[in-house]
């Protein structure tokens, strides 16, 4: 795993939006794995500002994102099909059409994830965007997951729910369950790119980088990888 330590969340968003555009630069048909969290939203802001800068075109590209709520619909201000859409696919113009996500609302679990697994072979990703969750998890890969996992139901573990409460007006509104695409196919994209900011992160941090590669920390199969890159600010950084 490359390792990148900023001096802050600014030069960290700057670093890893050089990273994704070069993707786009390259092959305007480019397919990107998109993460939700407020990790990757500078990183986003730098994509949009740069489309109206310079005029990147996303014309062509198509996106594939990790993970969804289930029982949001996508109208849901806290669903992460409303979070892409607002803070990236209407920026940088992406035709909603070439955009992928579970649906949270879909009625039967196993053909859904049935789908999301056939579309992901049909979609090899270029890139993998991740953040990394305070337990070492990646998407809603919570400890435990296995490595060979495809897109599953989750159960989230209490200390995500708590985590990501502060997006919701109350805990109690925090959906339980989640849909996750797999350790296995996060694992299949040609690149990764993690970005980790702050103190909260720097136990995950250093469990993903210095630790047993083990289920039991979901990032650290990241390891593995033969072409992962971990932008992690200095506060996150702080135990490595
Ligand atoms: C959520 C998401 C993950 C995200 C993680 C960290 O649980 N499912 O994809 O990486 O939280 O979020 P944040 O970047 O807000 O710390």
């Amino acid at each position: 795993m490359k390792i990148v330590v900023t001096k802050d969340y600014e030069e960290l968003s700057a670093k890893a939006a050089k990273i994704m555009l070069d993707v786009v630069k390259e092959d305007p048909y480019a397919v990107l794995g998109l993460a939700t969290g407020t990790t990757p939203l500078g990183l986003y802001g730098h994509m949009i500002k740069d489309r109206e800068k310079n005029g990147t075109s996303y014309a062509h590209v198509r996106t594939v994102n990790l993970d969804e709520y289930q029982g949001l619909p996508r109208t849901h201000a806290q669903s992460y099909a409303y979070f892409m859409r607002k803070n990236l696919f209407e920026g940088l113009k992406i035709d909603p059409e070439n955009t992928n996500i579970e649906n949270g609302m879909a009625a039967d679990e196993e053909k859904e994830c049935a789908r999301y697994d056939a579309l992901l072979e049909r979609l090899p990703r270029d890139i993998q965007l991740l953040g990394l969750g305070s337990n070492g998890h990646v998407a809603f890969n919570e400890p435990g997951t296995p490595f060979s996992s495809g897109t599953h139901v989750v159960t989230l573990a209490e200390s995500t729910v708590k985590d990501n409460a502060r997006l919701f007006s109350d805990i109690s509104e925090v959906p339980r369950k989640a849909f996750t695409m797999g350790i296995r196919q996060i694992m299949q994209a040609k690149k990764i790119l993690i970005l980790a900011s702050g103190a909260n992160k720097a136990d995950a941090v250093f469990k993903m980088v210095k630790g047993e590669v083990t289920e039991q920390v979901p990032a650290s199969v990241l390891q593995l990888h033969p072409d992962c890159i971990l932008i992690a600010d200095k506060e996150a950084a702080a135990k490595l």
